[in-house]
């Protein structure tokens, strides 16, 4: 596909009403389990992004029915254990999710299935779930450092096992415990910092028996194998890490009030409003109710002066995939805003810590980074911009520098803003509804 620049100029204020599209982690998660449950599911709010519509491929190759309406979609599952091998390699495009969370799906059945993905996910590790998989009894071929393209054969009665996890990832929590499900036993995973629970509350949801309690090493879920999970109706909430692209803006261009509604506020999802609260930021949440087990509410967010702050390493799971965006609330801000244990942000779908200080750096903002921290000096007021930035295949470093550019002096332009389609389709026109001056280049 050929490239397509972006360009985000000065902007005047934001207002209205903006709607942000479904849950990427909640939409994958919905498509799987509808997949291995019996009878009927029914899905709504589902995200149309790339990634997603790749996992909806990938469960159609292993057998499961899909039909897309124009309201809801309607998946018929073929129940625990009971997927098809698919004839096709399975691509996840650019989707760390998609492909991780299926490796886990693809470990309890016994078929054999070829993943591959593009370049971003092609050059990002899998050995993270790689390696509980093999102990569960999966084989695995995999190029080195277990990158895609890879093969998996699973096993019809994965063990189940007791894993503590060497990272705080609920990719890598999810594979488990979606591969325990076809374990005759309990599987049992810890985590040492608590991630996102949406697996956990959706295996819950479609008849799965799994308890979490504290354990000496941090938080620990188990989960009995061989339920029959039945289909359901789930409600998928707008993204919380789509909806920080519009508060963002919304805080940093003078004169905006913006209201983002029906939000997803599951607390293991809400560490950027958090932090941007700190940073003096005007955040309101009203309506907040809970649908399909899921919290949700309705944002408010009113533009103002925000200061730096710093942020412990403890928060980072909370709000791993905001870092690029309130990084570039930072260089708006007074003062220095230091972001502690970002380390995972090196193999995200692209090296986020190094394409956020070169971008800023090339917008006139002075950053510091080492192995796992970030340090940003903010302007007090508009960065200079004036800059071409490379979106290096990472639809949230397009996303975070074409805000930038609305709030900059002289505008921002992003290489390739195509990558923004995996996650939040028609971001730039949901912008532009809002009042963005967002064009292409
Ligand atoms: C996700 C978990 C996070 C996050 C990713 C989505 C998920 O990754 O960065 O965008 O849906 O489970 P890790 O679990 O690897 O930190």
């Amino acid at each position: 596909m050929p490239p397509r620049p972006l360009t985000a100029k000065p902007s005047p204020a934001l207002a209205g009403e903006c709607r942000v599209p479904g849950d990427k982690s909640i939409s994958h998660r919905a498509l799987m389990l509808a997949g291995l449950a019996v009878g009927e599911s029914t899905i709504q709010g589902m995200l149309l992004g790339e990634d997603v519509l790749a996992t909806a491929s990938a469960m159609e190759h292993l057998g499961a029915t899909i039909e897309r309406g124009a309201d809801a979609w309607h998946v018929w599952g073929r129940g625990v254990g009971g997927l098809r091998e698919p004839a096709e390699v399975l691509d996840l495009g650019n989707s760390g999710t998609g492909a991780r969370l299926l490796m886990g799906v693809l470990a309890g059945q016994p078929i054999t299935a070829f993943l591959t993905g593009d370049a971003s996910l092609r050059r990002r590790p899998m050995n993270r779930v790689v390696a509980p998989l093999l102990q569960m009894g999966a084989r695995v071929t995999a190029r080195s450092g277990e990158r895609l393209p890879l093969a998996i054969t699973g096993t019809a009665e994965p063990l189940p096992i007791h894993y503590e996890l060497p990272v705080a990832s609920a990719q890598v929590k999810s594979a488990v415990l979606l591969a325990g499900l076809s374990a005759p036993g309990e599987t049992q995973v810890v985590e040492p910092q608590d991630t996102r629970d949406h697996t956990e509350l959706m295996l819950r949801a479609f008849g799965a028996e799994i308890a979490v309690e504290r354990s000496d090493t941090g938080r620990l879920t188990r989960l009995t194998g061989q339920p029959e999970l039945t289909g359901r109706r789930v409600n998928v909430p707008a993204d919380p890490s789509s909806a920080a692209f519009p508060v963002v803006a919304a805080l940093l261009i003078p004169g905006s009030r913006l209201r983002v509604p029906a939000v997803g506020m599951n607390p293991h999802r809400t560490g950027l409003f958090t932090t941007l609260r700190e940073m003096g930021a005007d955040i309101v949440f009203e309506n907040e109710r809970e649908e399909a087990g899921e919290r949700v509410a309705d944002i408010t967010v009113s533009a103002g002066r925000l200061r730096g702050v710093e942020i412990p390493a403890a928060r980072a799971p909370s709000m791993i995939d905001e870092y690029p965006i309130l990084a570039m609330a930072a260089a708006c801000a007074e003062g220095r805003t230091v972001m502690h244990g970002v380390g995972e942000l090196r193999v995200k779908e692209s090296d986020r810590l190094a394409a956020v200080a070169e971008g800023l750096a090339a917008c006139g903002v002075d950053v510091e980074t080492g192995e796992d921290w970030l340090a940003v000096h903010g302007q007090a007021g508009r960065p200079r911009g004036g800059a071409t930035v490379a979106a290096q295949l990472d639809h949230r470093i397009a996303m975070s520098f074409l805000v930038l550019g609305l709030a900059s002096e002289k505008g921002v332009t992003v290489d390739d803003a195509a990558p923004i389609e995996t996650s939040f389709p028609g971001f730039a026109d949901t912008m532009r509804a809002a009042g963005a001056d967002i064009a292409e280049a």
